[in-house]
């Protein structure tokens, strides 16, 4: 099938080079000419496994170009992806001015009857607008379709999401367009789920919204266990092993981060409020979230007797392990305290340290693992990258400061930091201190 998807963020490049990798004749459009080099040279804008080898494959059979047209894109294929970013406007609710121009620019280039997805992330209603601005361009209504068909895929892993997704959910008008798409995914033989269009955007937002609770749902039980003395480890096993719970996404930690469920928590309770029903829930599913970092450090300044002169080392900067995004990342909100407290920081990541560096050239960045608790009064981990899992925590230990680790992932055991001389100090479970 020929295919167009306009955007080539995660959710754009991910979809175009799956799409192409299955045999369909891919055209990806992005308006960043840099961007668009990288990407017709076989480079991944992105950090994220096994992108760019299916990137690199798919070019070389032919079956990925890549444009800065729409028009040019849209005149030549049946199905028309909109994958561009919504990103949270000031109020909180998601911005649709890139979708509403690249709407435009579509209508621009249909000549024959064209199915055009939604695939970012909008809210409910959105599909009925961009249809508007489509037949408002002067598009006969039998020349076109909009489907609404949300992305699941995750950072880290979206290859994989694209190819195994638990449902592709698929929400239109006419079934003629939904048929469309369902001929287009076929081969991946994955559960698809038909709806009218408001239901599908309104699944997009209720799973992200699902996920992020049960994330703070899990993060105020860790509140609750350092109180009383419970450990928030058992805690949530016992829970998950109820099969109706299940343990995934369950992890406490320092709570959620990305490109998503910050946006798309906001966005819910934003729309929910526009159609008249105040969503509480949700407002303090965000304030759990913001609580259980504020809380996390409020730990640490009481043990250092404040931040003011102290160094702090940071551990991960990445929102979560296997991608270098740092949007929402709780290392950002750690650093701005430290800083903000008259401390100083050095960090490290594996893959993010330069997309902090951007934000934050006031503080240092470790080369190596082994380099970042130099001379630190504390250790946080704060993304739990496998590379730190297996890390030699003596070797840390010994060119620290103060001897004192707070694990704000819970990747290492009391027993393993105790037992190479550290203060251990985690999420939802009280602390260890190593005998003197
Ligand atoms: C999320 C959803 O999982 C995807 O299904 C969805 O397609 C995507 O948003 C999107 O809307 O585009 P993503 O933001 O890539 O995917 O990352 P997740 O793996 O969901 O993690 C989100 C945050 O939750 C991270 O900060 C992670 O550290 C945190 N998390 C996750 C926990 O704190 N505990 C857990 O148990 C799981």
């Amino acid at each position: 099938m020929k295919v167009a998807v306009v955007g080539t963020g995660y959710v754009g490049l991910v979809t175009g080079v799956v799409l192409a990798d299955m045999g369909n004749q891919v055209i990806g459009v992005d308006n960043d000419p840099s961007k668009l080099a990288q990407l017709r040279a076989g480079i991944s804008p992105i950090y994220e496994p096994g992108l760019e080898e299916v990137l690199k494959r798919t070019i070389q059979e032919g079956n990925i170009t890549f444009t800065d047209s729409i028009a040019e894109a849209v005149e030549q294929s049946e199905v028309v992806f909109i994958a561009v970013g919504t990103p949270p406007a000031a109020d909180g609710s998601p911005d649709l001015s890139a979708v509403k121009s690249v709407a435009c620019s579509i209508a621009s280039g249909i000549r024959s009857y064209t199915v055009v997805v939604n695939k970012s992330t909008v809210p409910v209603g959105s599909g009925g607008l961009v249809e508007g601005i489509i037949r408002d361009a002067g598009v006969p209504e039998d020349l076109f379709d909009v489907v609404s068909n949300p992305e699941f895929l995750r950072e880290g892993s979206a290859i994989r999401d694209t190819l195994e997704a638990d449902r592709i959910v698929i929400g239109a008008k006419r079934r003629e367009a939904a048929m469309k798409l369902v001929e287009l995914y076929a081969p991946l033989e994955r559960p698809m789920h038909i709806t009218d269009l408001a239901s599908a955007e309104l699944i997009k937002y209720a799973s992200n919204s699902f996920l992020a609770m049960k994330i703070s749902f899990i993060n105020a039980i860790s509140r609750i266990c350092e109180l009383c003395g419970a450990d928030v480890g058992d805690v949530a096993k016992g829970v998950a092993a109820d099969k109706r719970i299940s343990p995934l996404f369950l992890q406490p930690g320092l709570g959620w981060g990305g490109s998503c469920f910050p946006k798309d928590v906001q966005g819910l309770l934003r729309v929910s409020q526009d159609f008249g029903y105040d969503f509480k829930l949700l407002a303090e599913v965000i304030e759990i979230n913001e609580s259980q970092t504020a809380n996390f450090m409020d730990r640490l300044s009481k043990r250092l007797g404040g931040f003011s002169g102290k160094h702090i080392a940071v551990m991960g900067l990445a929102f979560k392990p296997n991608t270098d995004d740092i949007r929402y990342a709780k290392s950002l909100a750690i650093i701005e305290r430290v800083l903000g407290e008259g401390g100083t920081v050095r960090a490290y990541d594996p893959v993010a340290a330069a997309n902090v560096r951007e934000i934050h050239p006031d503080i240092e960045y470790a080369s190596h693992v082994y380099e970042v608790a130099e001379g630190a009064d504390a250790l946080i981990l704060v993304t739990e990258w496998n590379e730190f899992k297996q890390v030699d925590l003596v070797r840390l230990r010994e060119t620290m400061r103060q001897p004192i680790l707070f694990d704000g992932r819970r990747i290492y055991s009391a027993a393993t930091a105790v037992k190479a001389g550290l203060e251990y100090h985690s999420i939802g479970v009280a602390s260890s201190v190593p005998a003197q």
